[in-house]
């Protein structure tokens, strides 16, 4: 196995735990000002390099926020990640947290999402980011192996790849990343992280469509004197390699001519894209983003020209059973997906970036990824429950861009807030919606976007095999009723001849 490029190998840093900071033990010697605290979310504990959050004149350098998700395992079916399988990543994570003598991440957390595990912390742009990658990847798969020893569901369901091979792009777990602000002045920058589970990233696109887009969801767009009253330039993935693949020519039965042109369409992971602008393009925008098949992947504020300025929206869009892997195009489930994007100064404020889940949307995903129903905004490190129904959570992070410290955490979605009023409204919508149409659509997906459905095809197959063709059935001597009208032979027409009059 070739040589590890993280980690104290080179005996240049040995990160033990004591390095770390813990924000659980802030209060630690200070005095108490709350007696007793409501539990209204399950906080994430951040670790901080302490060498360098508390340097005391740390370096302006280009650093990025980056956050890593995959399912590597579920409790009791795909409902939840297990505590130990978390502590199991981020013990991997922060022992090896080094690469060239300093720390890879200055910051981090390890949070959960529905079965969903993540990795989210402050990098510098002097670690290479196929180095963090691998740490990634290899925390991951000993999260894995956690699952496997304590029987979890699925144990490594999202390392589609069968090794690391230099990128996580399109070997399963979904990760980004968004280059922080580098300025002298104002070392504060607030980051919304978002995980949503048993869904795919199209279920973004109401963040996107909603608070970069519409005054409604963000007055800001018309009343701030930042940036935010150009608007913003979106950038849009189409997804479907499939799609594209017919649309190119192969046909749809084909299965040769189809994996070839898919595996054609993605080489080299690139990505088929197109660009527009908030406000003028609004109408194609709602038009592309009102599918599963377009997905806005980034945003950008705009400069005095209009053009793209700073990145400040990104999210995880891939479709992984598009990608190949030498098992071919297998995999199964919803793309569970992961967004990071400034908030407050040029951006939304995260009540305005989270506003549009209030109106309890209904994305696909839910379980067997089959069906269609109402996120529930959950606050972070949350479970699935009624239907695997999907979930979403956002926090924001207060980031100090001076020190790569993420200094505290605020979830949007935590309890004791107009939030659980969402909850509810969504639970009995959701609860409606499917006791009302089970197996039908609208609440099943249609054929084409079904997961695991090789129980439907072989279904499908053998039905097909049944159907005959067959003359029309017709009673009364010219098959077309008794009376000689046109109507059926139950229902004559008034006076015996024309349409009757009952349709409507
Ligand atoms: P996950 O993608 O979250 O594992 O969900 C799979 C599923 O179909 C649950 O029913
Ligand atoms: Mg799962
Ligand atoms: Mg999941």
């Amino acid at each position: 196995m070739a040589a590890k490029r993280y980690g104290p190998a080179d005996g240049k840093l040995q990160p033990k735990m004591t390095d770390y900071h813990q924000s659980k033990d802030d209060l630690a010697g200070l005095p108490q000002t709350v007696a007793e605290k409501i539990p209204v979310t399950n906080s994430p504990n951040i670790f901080s390099y302490k060498a360098y959050v508390f340097a005391k004149n740390p370096a302006l350098v280009q650093r990025y926020i980056k956050a890593t998700k995959a399912d590597v395992g579920g409790v009791g079916g795909h409902v939840v990640a297990a505590e130990e399988v978390k502590s199991v990543v981020a013990k991997v994570v922060l022992e090896n947290n080094a690469y060239r003598g300093e720390p890879i991440f200055t910051s981090l957390i390890v949070t959960h999402t529905g079965d969903d595990v993540a990795v989210t912390g402050i990098m510098a742009e002097t670690v290479d980011m196929s180095v963090v990658d691998e740490l990634m990847w290899d925390a991951l798969q000993e999260g894995a192996h956690k699952a496997a020893e304590l029987g979890l569901y699925g144990p490594g369901q999202d390392l589609i790849a069968d090794a690391f091979t230099g990128n996580l792009r399109g070997a399963g777990p979904a990760t980004v990343a968004l280059p922080l602000p580098v300025r002298m002045d104002n070392a504060s920058q607030t980051v919304l992280v978002s995980f949503a589970d048993k869904t795919e990233p199209m279920a973004f696109n109401y963040y996107a469509t909603g608070a970069y887009l519409l005054p409604r969801f963000n007055t800001g767009l018309v009343i701030a004197s930042s940036k935010m009253k150009r608007g913003y330039i979106l950038e849009i993935v189409d997804l479907d390699t499939k799609a594209q693949a017919i649309e190119a020519g192969a046909h749809p039965r084909d299965q040769r001519a189809l994996d070839g042109k898919m595996e054609e369409l993605a080489k080299g992971l690139q990505e088929k894209v197109i660009r527009l602008r908030a406000p003028e393009d609004l109408y194609d925008i709602e038009g592309l983003c009102r599918s599963s098949r377009f997905v806005v992947a980034r945003i950008w504020s705009r400069n005095d020209k209009g053009e793209a300025d700073q990145l400040g929206y990104v999210c995880s869009a891939e479709r992984l059973h598009n990608i190949k892997t030498k098992k071919g195009f297998t995999y199964g489930g919803k793309d569970d997906p992961v967004l990071l994007a400034f908030a407050q100064g040029d951006w939304p404020a995260p009540g305005e970036i989270t506003s549009p889940w209030a109106a309890c949307p209904m994305v696909a995903g839910d379980c067997r990824g089959s069906h269609y129903l109402h996120i529930l905004p959950m606050p972070i490190n949350s479970q699935t429950s009624f239907w695997s129904g999907p979930i979403i959570s956002a926090v924001t992070l207060s980031c100090n861009i001076h020190t790569g410290r993420i200094g505290a955490i605020s979830d949007q979605f935590s309890l004791g807030t107009p939030w659980d009023e969402v909850r509810r409204r969504a639970s009995e919508l959701a609860i409606q919606f499917r006791l009302a149409h089970g197996i039908k659509q609208p609440a099943t997906l249609p054929e084409d976007e079904l997961e695991y459905q090789e129980g439907w095809k072989e279904r499908r197959a053998r039905l097909e095999r049944q159907f005959e063709v067959k003359p029309p059935l017709t009673f009364g001597t010219n098959g077309h009723g008794a009376a000689g009208g046109e109507g059926t032979g139950s229902r004559v027409a008034v006076g015996g001849r024309g349409r009757p009059q009952e349709i409507d």
